[in-house]
């Protein structure tokens, strides 16, 4: 049995730089023709040159031609109304909003969303067709953060009707009536919110390989985001939030949030449709809909899967990068890429 995917995108990815972005950025290279990236390295790409300069080092480390990096901009107090003008000029797209200490490498993020000098960028980038992401996520109690910001994406929404603003990594069945709610709102879903639940962190012994941002939630909230992604729901694309960290800093008092997925997405999304009979839904899923949403082209990159085995790695890393452990470590899944 066979599947053909044609030009499929991930519209959330975290690459990192130099050594890490040498060892995980050919599982992204080689079966997508294109991912968001996320600017949040240190110091984080809250600009048009530190954009252009790191795109040029991804390219590199990618060594693919068929693989476009859609580059995004972090949105700190700096981005100013010329900077994001320049940007967009120069072909950048997106900017990515973190709430200041929501995640990983949200120090520089925003404290005051709907402060009047943020809010004036956003209205720029309503004006140039620049696409607004969103780590949505207050500070309160870590089970209902996300439930707490939709205020501010109703806010948002209702405020620049013209802006397309995304919902990153929805994690709670309440988000998606939200989406469902604003014409210019959309959301994307990840590998690990629509397969696992909290269980899968802390019900048995801690796994830190399953610890994220936002957290896994209840079994109620995954089975529903997975009803969203199986239906191939024309407001949400697949978008991985594939966050690799070093092994050592998973698994220590300060353990990182991040999940790394990216040697194991298409085989597992494969396996979840194929046994809920919706095979026929991927595609729609991990291409159509983000082609259609962020206007990207439907590039002649066609991944073909097979049913064979394939058993993801305890560990990937090298000579420069020690060891870092990929979500569902060791486990065997029954669709493989076909090389
Ligand atoms: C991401 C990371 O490690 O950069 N971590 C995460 O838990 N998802 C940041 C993010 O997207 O929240
Ligand atoms: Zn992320």
């Amino acid at each position: 049995m066979q599947l053909t995917l044609q030009s499929p995108y991930d519209m959330h990815l975290h690459l990192r730089d130099t050594p890490m972005l040498e060892a995980v950025a050919k599982y992204t290279a080689r079966y997508f023709s294109g991912a968001l990236v996320m600017p949040n390295l240190n110091p984080p790409v809250d600009c048009l040159d530190l954009a252009l300069a790191y795109k040029e080092r991804i390219l590199k480390a990618c060594g693919d031609s068929t693989f476009t990096p859609l580059m995004s901009l972090y949105l700190t107090e700096k981005l100013d109304r010329a900077q994001l003008k320049m940007a967009k000029e120069a072909g950048i797209q997106f900017i990515k909003l973190y709430p200041k200490g929501a995640t990983t490498g949200s120090e520089s993020g925003v404290s005051a969303i709907l402060a009047p000098k943020v809010l004036e960028v956003l209205e720029v980038a309503q004006d140039l067709g620049v696409i607004l992401s969103i780590h949505g996520e207050s500070n309160g109690f870590v089970m209902e953060r996300e439930a707490e910001f939709h205020s501010i994406f109703a806010e948002l929404a209702t405020t620049f009707p013209r802006l397309k603003i995304i919902f990153e990594h929805l994690s709670d069945h309440r988000s998606i009536a939200l989406v469902e709610k604003y014409d210019n709102l959309f959301a994307t879903l990840t590998l690990h919110h629509i397969t696992l639940s909290l269980d899968d962190v802390i019900g048995g012994a801690l796994n830190p390989h399953c610890f994220c941002k936002p957290i896994l939630k209840t079994p109620k909230d995954r089975d529903a985001l997975l009803q969203v992604a199986l239906s191939a729901h024309s407001k949400f694309s697949f978008g991985s939030d594939s966050a690799p960290h070093l092994q050592a800093n998973k698994e220590c008092a300060k353990g990182a949030a991040g999940i790394f997925s990216a040697p194991l997405l298409l085989p597992a999304l494969a396996e979840i449709f194929d046994a809920h009979h919706r095979l026929e839904n991927l595609e729609s899923f991990v291409a159509h809909n983000a082609q259609r949403i962020y206007h990207l082209p439907k590039t002649d990159k066609i991944v073909r899967l097979t049913k064979k085995s394939f058993k993801v790695a305890d560990s990937i890393g090298g000579d420069s990068i020690r060891s870092v452990v990929p979500l569902f470590a060791g486990r065997t899944f029954s669709w493989d890429y076909e090389c």
